[in-house]
C-alpha cells in the first residue's frame, strides 16, 4: 500500500507499520494484547518478515540467511540488517527475535512516530494512540480515494480470511503474526469457518510460517525467565530513612535519589505497624512506568478508599484501561491550554484584582497567599463561582483526606473531628452554587468551562458519570488550586532568591504587558523563554508530587526485580530530579538545563506531571497560569523572602509545599494596577 501524505514522499506502508496499526485498538487508545514482551517478539517478527520480503534476508524454519547487506533506507530496519550483516555466525530467525526483543522497544517507538508523523495516527499525552480523524491519511490506491490506512489494512485482511480472496505474501505474514499473538479473535468476529481458514492462510507462506513459529516460541520464554533471573528487593532499615540528611529538610525526591544510590533501583522500607512499602526509583524505573506500567499497575485500589470519602467510584484518577482513557479523551479539552487562552482576559483581571490591595511593607503566609491567588482564577474559570469564603475549608478536608486514606499518615478517625465534620459541608455548598449558575439560562453565552463539561457528560451518560461522583470531580477542579498554588509559593521563592533571573523575567513582563495586555500568541517561546525555563527548573527543585500509587495487577520483572502481585507500589518518579547522572549537580538551580546544547529533560527522568496513563491532564494549562502569574508579579512588583535568612524547609505531606513558615514581604511596587 503506498501512502501520500503531507510533506512526506509516497511510500509503502511496512510491515511493522502495518502490525501496529492492526493491533491498536482506537477506541481504548491501547494495544491488543497484555504484555509488552510479546508486542516487542512480534514487532521484530515484522521486521525480519519485511527484510525478507525486500530480499536482504532469506528464512526457513532452519536458518536465516543474508542475501544482501544493501541498506534498505529504512531507519527501523537498517540497523537490525545491519547487526545481521555483522554477525559471523548464521541464525536462525528464533535466536534473532529472542536476541531484539528486549531492545525492540525502539521498533516500536520509531514505528509509532512515523505514523504520527504521516498523520495515520494521533499521539494523546499518557502515550495513548489513536487513528487520525484528518484527511491527511486517506490512501489514494485504496480504490474509493476515502478509504483511511487501517480501513485499507483492515478491508485487505477481511478479504483474505472471509471472503476468500487469495493473499499475497504480506497478508500472509500479518494474519500469521496476529494469529500468533492471538489478538485476530479480539479484532473479527471469528467462527469454526474463518478460524480454519486463518489456519490455511498461515501455512501459505514459508517465510511468514518460520517468523511465526519463532515469534510463539518465545512468548513462551520470558515466564521461565523472569522466575530464574529475579534478585532479591533489599530492604532499607528504617534509620539509614531517619539519617538521611534531606528527611530534617523535608526534601523527599533527594532522600529517595539517596537510597536509589545505594540499594539500587527497586527496594523496600518496613515502617512500623504497616504493610512493607516496595519504591521504585531511577531513570529506568522511570521509563518502565511510563511505556509498560499500564498493562501491570492499576491505579483503582488505592483511590477506592479516598474517592469513597465524596461518596464517589471510578473518577478520572481511580480509572482504568478504557474506560480511562475514555475519560481522560472527554475531559481533555477542559483542562486543555486553549481553554485558559479563549479566558486570558478573565484571568488577567482576576489576577489583578487579587493584587491591587498590596502595599509595600505587607508580609504574608507564603502557601496562603499563593494558593488564595490561584483559587481566586481558577474558581470562576473552571466552574463559574467565586469560592474565596470556601477555599480554605475544602482544601484542609481533602488534605487531611489525602493523609487519612492515601498517604495513611493518621488514622481515619481524624477525618471524623467535628473540625472536620464541619468542613466537609463546604463540599455541599460547592455544588448548590455551581449547579445554581449552570443552567442553561445563565450559561447563555458564556464561554464553557469544566463544570458544563462534566455536567453534560453526567446527562448525555449518567452511568459513566453518576451523580455521585460529581461531588469529587467538581471539587478536585478546585483543589486543583492546591497543587498550583504550591507550585506558585515555590516559583515567588525561587524568583526572590535568584535576583539575576528575576530581572530577567521581569524585562520578559515588561515586554509584554508594557503595551497593554498581550494575547496568547504573544506567549510564543522566545518571548518567555527565561521564564519558561525558570519554571521548568521549578518543577524540578520543587516537585509537588513527588510520587505515585498504585498496584500490581499482573505480576512483572523491572530492573529484575519481580513486582508480586498484590502488592502496593510507590513510584518515586521525581527521586531522578536529584540524580547527577540525569541532571548534574542536581542541587544547584540552573535554568540553562533547558537550553537546546543540554537539554536535560529530554528523558523520563524529568517527571513533575507523573508518568504513563495518569499523566497530569492539566500541564498544559498550568504551565500558562503559572507563567502568567509569576509574569504579572514580576511587572507590579518585587517580592523579597521573610525573613531574609529563611532557609527552605518542605512540608511533603500529602504534597510537597514550603513550610508553613515561609513568608512573602512586598518591597517595591513597580506601577499602578488598574483593576
Ligand atoms: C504544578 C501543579 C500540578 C502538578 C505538579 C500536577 C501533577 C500531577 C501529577 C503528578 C498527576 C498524576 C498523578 C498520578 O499519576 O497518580 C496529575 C494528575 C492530574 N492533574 Fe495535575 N498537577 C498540577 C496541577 C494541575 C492543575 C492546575 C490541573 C487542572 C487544571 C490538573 C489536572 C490534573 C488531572 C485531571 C489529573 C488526573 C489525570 C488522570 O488521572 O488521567 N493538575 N497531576
Amino acid at each position: 500500500m503506498t501512502l501520500s501524505t503531507d510533506g512526506m514522499a509516497t511510500r509503502q506502508l511496512s510491515l511493522p507499520e502495518e502490525l501496529l496499526l492492526m493491533l491498536l485498538n482506537g477506541d481504548s487508545g491501547y494495544f491488543h494484547q497484555v504484555p509488552g514482551w510479546d508486542l516487542n517478539c512480534a514487532a521484530v517478527g515484522a521486521v525480519l518478515a519485511e527484510l525478507s520480503l525486500v530480499s536482504r534476508i532469506d528464512t526457513d524454519m532452519e536458518s536465516m540467511i543474508l542475501l544482501d547487506r544493501t541498506e534498505v533506507g529504512d531507519p527501523v530496519l537498517d540497523p537490525i540488517l545491519k547487526e545481521i550483516a555483522e554477525d559471523p555466525v548464521q541464525r536462525n530467525a528464533r535466536y534473532w527475535i529472542e536476541r531484539l526483543a528486549p531492545r525492540a522497544d525502539s521498533i516500536v517507538d520509531m514505528t509509532l512516530d512515523r505514523l504520527v508523523d504521516m498523520k495515520i495516527l494521533e499521539h494523546h499525552e499518557g502515550d495513548f494512540w489513536t487513528f487520525s480523524q484528518t484527511a491527511g491519511q486517506t490512501d489514494p490506491t485504496a480504490g474509493n480515494g476515502e478509504s483511511t490506512a487501517v480501513e485499507f489494512v483492515t478491508s485487505r485482511i477481511t478479504k483474505v480470511i472471509f471472503q476468500n480472496e487469495i493473499p499475497i505474501p504480506r497478508d500472509v505474514i500479518i494474519v500469521g503474526l496476529l494469529n500468533t499473538c492471538d489478538v485476530l479473535r479480539f479484532i473479527f468476529q471469528l467462527d469454526d469457518e474463518s478460524e480454519a481458514r486463518i489456519e490455511v492462510i498461515c501455512q501459505l507462506e514459508l517465510i511468514g510460517r518460520s517468523i511465526a513459529e519463532a515469534v510463539a516460541h518465545n512468548l513462551a520464554g520470558p515466564l521461565l525467565r523472569r522466575s530464574h533471573l529475579t534478585k532479591k528487593i533489599p530492604a532499607v532499615p528504617l534509620r539509614k530513612i531517619l539519617l538521611n540528611p534531606h528527611i530534617r529538610t523535608g526534601n523527599i525526591p533527594a532522600v529517595f535519589a539517596d537510597l536509589a544510590q545505594e540499594y539500587g533501583p527497586v527496594f523496600k522500607i518496613r515502617p512500623p505497624f504497616r504493610k512493607p512499602m516496595i519504591f521504585l526509583a531511577g531513570p529506568e524505573t522511570n521509563h518502565w512506568t511510563q511505556k509498560r506500567g499500564r498493562m501491570y499497575l492499576r491505579a483503582k485500589d488505592y483511590f477506592s478508599d479516598f474517592e469513597k470519602v465524596y461518596g464517589a467510584n471510578g473518577v478520572l484518577p481511580s480509572l482504568d484501561g478504557a474506560d480511562h482513557f475514555r475519560l481522560r479523551r472527554s475531559m481533555a479539552p477542559a483542562y486543555s491550554r486553549g481553554r485558559l487562552e479563549g479566558q486570558l482576559d478573565q484571568l488577567y483581571h482576576h489576577a489583578r484584582k487579587y493584587m491591587a490591595n498590596w502595599t509595600v511593607g505587607d508580609t504574608f503566609s507564603a502557601t496562603s497567599l499563593c494558593r488564595r491567588m490561584i483559587n481566586a482564577q481558577i474558581s470562576p474559570l473552571s466552574v463559574g463561582v467565586d469560592t474565596q469564603d470556601i477555599i480554605d475549608d475544602l482544601m484542609t478536608y481533602k488534605e487531611r483526606a489525602l493523609t487519612t486514606h492515601i498517604v495513611k499518615a493518621l488514622p481515619k478517625f481524624m477525618l471524623s473531628t467535628p473540625g472536620m465534620k464541619r468542613r466537609a459541608k463546604a463540599v455541599d455548598t460547592l455544588l448548590a452554587r455551581i449547579q445554581s449558575v449552570h443552567t442553561s439560562a445563565q450559561r447563555a453565552g458564556a464561554p464553557r468551562d469544566l463544570a458544563d463539561d462534566l455536567l453534560s457528560l453526567h446527562a448525555s451518560d449518567p452511568q459513566f458519570v453518576p451523580e455521585s461522583n460529581l461531588r469529587f470531580a467538581l471539587s478536585a477542579a478546585l483543589i486543583a488550586s492546591v497543587y498550583l498554588g504550591d507550585a506558585f509559593s515555590f516559583t515567588v521563592y525561587a524568583m526572590a532568591s535568584h535576583p539575576e533571573i528575576y530581572g530577567r523575567i521581569r524585562s520578559e513582563a515588561d515586554a509584554l504587558f508594557d503595551g497593554g495586555d498581550p494575547d496568547s500568541e504573544a506567549f510564543a517561546p522566545s518571548a518567555i523563554d527565561v521564564t519558561h525555563r525558570f519554571l521548568m527548573e521549578c518543577l524540578r527543585v520543587y516537585p509537588i508530587v513527588p510520587m505515585s500509587i498504585r498496584n500490581v495487577m499482573n505480576t512483572c520483572v523491572v530492573e529484575d526485580y519481580e513486582l508480586p502481585v498484590g502488592s502496593q507500589i510507590f513510584i518515586a518518579q521525581t527521586a531522578t530530579h536529584y540524580m547527577s547522572d540525569v541532571f548534574p549537580d542536581p542541587f544547584t538551580f540552573d535554568i540553562d538545563r533547558y537550553l537546546p546544547s543540554r537539554n536535560e529533560h529530554h528523558s523520563p527522568g524529568y517527571a513533575p506531571y507523573g508518568l504513563g496513563t495518569h499523566t497530569c491532564l492539566g500541564s498544559r494549562w498550568l504551565e500558562l497560569q503559572l507563567a502568567v502569574n509569576v509574569l504579572m508579579l514580576a511587572h507590579y512588583f518585587t517580592i523579597e523572602v521573610a525573613p531574609a535568612d529563611f532557609k527552605l524547609r518542605f512540608n511533603p505531606l500529602p504534597s510537597m509545599k514550603p513550610s508553613k513558615k515561609l513568608q512573602f514581604r512586598v518591597s517595591e511596587q513597580r506601577r499602578e494596577i488598574r483593576a
